[in-house]
């Protein structure tokens, strides 16, 4: 399997579930830089809103051609119950191209909003993933090795 993980982390937690699972698939990954500052107070409050309201941003253009991979793994915190800014964007510039892939989800959250974050993904990806994994930080670790395997056993069936 030729895979691709794609990811936006604001804080480092997404990037580390995204380099576990790109290791265990020895996939390449691509970072999707936000150009829009996110730090600091008014960085949150206004990355909030921006999820909330499903708007787009800037991101630096992304090195690597999802067309030239089978599986493409996109990776996200949720953030107001959505999706981060970052990877909307990437979805809707990668659309064509990732149609035409077998897609996963992945999302780290702190314990809401994932069940209208997922359906906000799917609803712009338009279609169902092959897989997705969803992670609490911190209090699921104990859940982690197996949430991970099955991830990875439907993913590849
Ligand atoms: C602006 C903002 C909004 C957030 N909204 C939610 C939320 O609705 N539900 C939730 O469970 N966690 C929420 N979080 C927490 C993040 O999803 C969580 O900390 C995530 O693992 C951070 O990933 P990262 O380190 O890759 O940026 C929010 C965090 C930020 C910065």
């Amino acid at each position: 399997m030729k895979a691709l993980v794609v990811y936006y982390s604001r804080t480092g937690t997404t990037k580390a579930l995204a380099d576990t699972l790109a290791k265990e698939l020895g996939a390449d990954m691509e970072e999707i830089v936000d150009l829009k500052n996110r730090r600091g107070i008014f960085g949150f409050l206004s990355a909030g809103y921006s999820a909330y309201r499903k708007s787009l941003t800037n991101i630096k253009p992304p090195e690597k051609d999802p067309s030239a991979y089978d599986t493409v793994l996109l990776g996200t915190p949720i953030w107001a119950s959505n999706i981060t800014p970052a990877l909307r964007t990437y979805i809707v510039q990668k659309k064509d191209a990732l149609k035409q892939k077998k897609v996963a989800f992945f999302m780290t959250y702190s314990g809401t909003g994932m069940e209208k974050a997922m359906k906000s993904l799917t609803d712009l990806y338009g279609a169902l993933p092959a897989a997705s994994l969803e992670i609490v930080k911190g209090i699921e670790a104990g859940k982690f090795k197996e949430k991970l395997d099955a991830f990875m056993a439907k993913l590849k069936s």
